[in-house]
């Protein structure tokens, strides 16, 4: 029983308000959990704790047995924990396929330059993120041809 996500002691402030009180739990890993509450639970500002979006006035999160209170977003990201929002917003101007595509770039090892010079091994791993979606899939069941 692997303890994948451990929330423990977690609260969280603003200003006279307390959006988060003493919330513990934990998530083993495999298992789905859903959090559920009113308007005004406390739900979005507890995904941003976990994000690292803002920082919890006490309490500990640890992410696979370490401790990731305090590191930026971006690093949780690479460590592996991922998050939607609850208003999704799209690049609108690329295709469905590559707004998918920017979701992975914290797993790529394409630095700028690289980028920049479309160096043949950053195409090559742009090109393994692509075949690992079932596009053709895709294309047929929803008539994504003109976006995909
Ligand atoms: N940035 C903020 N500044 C001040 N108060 C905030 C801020 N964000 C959230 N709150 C307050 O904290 C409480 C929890 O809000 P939160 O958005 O986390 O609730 P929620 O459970 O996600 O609600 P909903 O179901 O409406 O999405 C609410 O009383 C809200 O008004
Ligand atoms: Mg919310």
């Amino acid at each position: 029983m692997n303890k994948l996500l451990e929330i423990h002691g977690l609260n969280h402030y603003f200003g006279g308000l307390q959006a988060v009180k003493n919330l513990s739990f934990d998530v083993i890993q495999g298992s789905i959990k859903a959090l559920i509450g009113p308007n005004g639970a406390g739900k979005t500002t507890l995904f941003n704790l976990i994000a690292g979006d803002i920082q919890p006035h006490s309490g500990s999160i640890a992410l696979d047995g370490k401790p990731i209170k305090g590191l930026k977003p971006f690093r949780i990201a690479e460590l592996g924990l991922s998050r939607t929002f609850q208003t999704t917003r799209l690049f609108p101007q690329m295709t469905v396929l590559e707004n998918v595509m920017i979701g992975r770039h914290t797993h790529s090892k394409a630095g700028f330059l690289s980028c920049i010079l479309n160096l043949p091994w950053t195409w090559k791993e742009e090109h393994g993120t692509f075949l690992i979606f079932p596009v053709n899939s895709f294309r047929t069941h929803f008539s994504l041809k003109n976006f995909l």
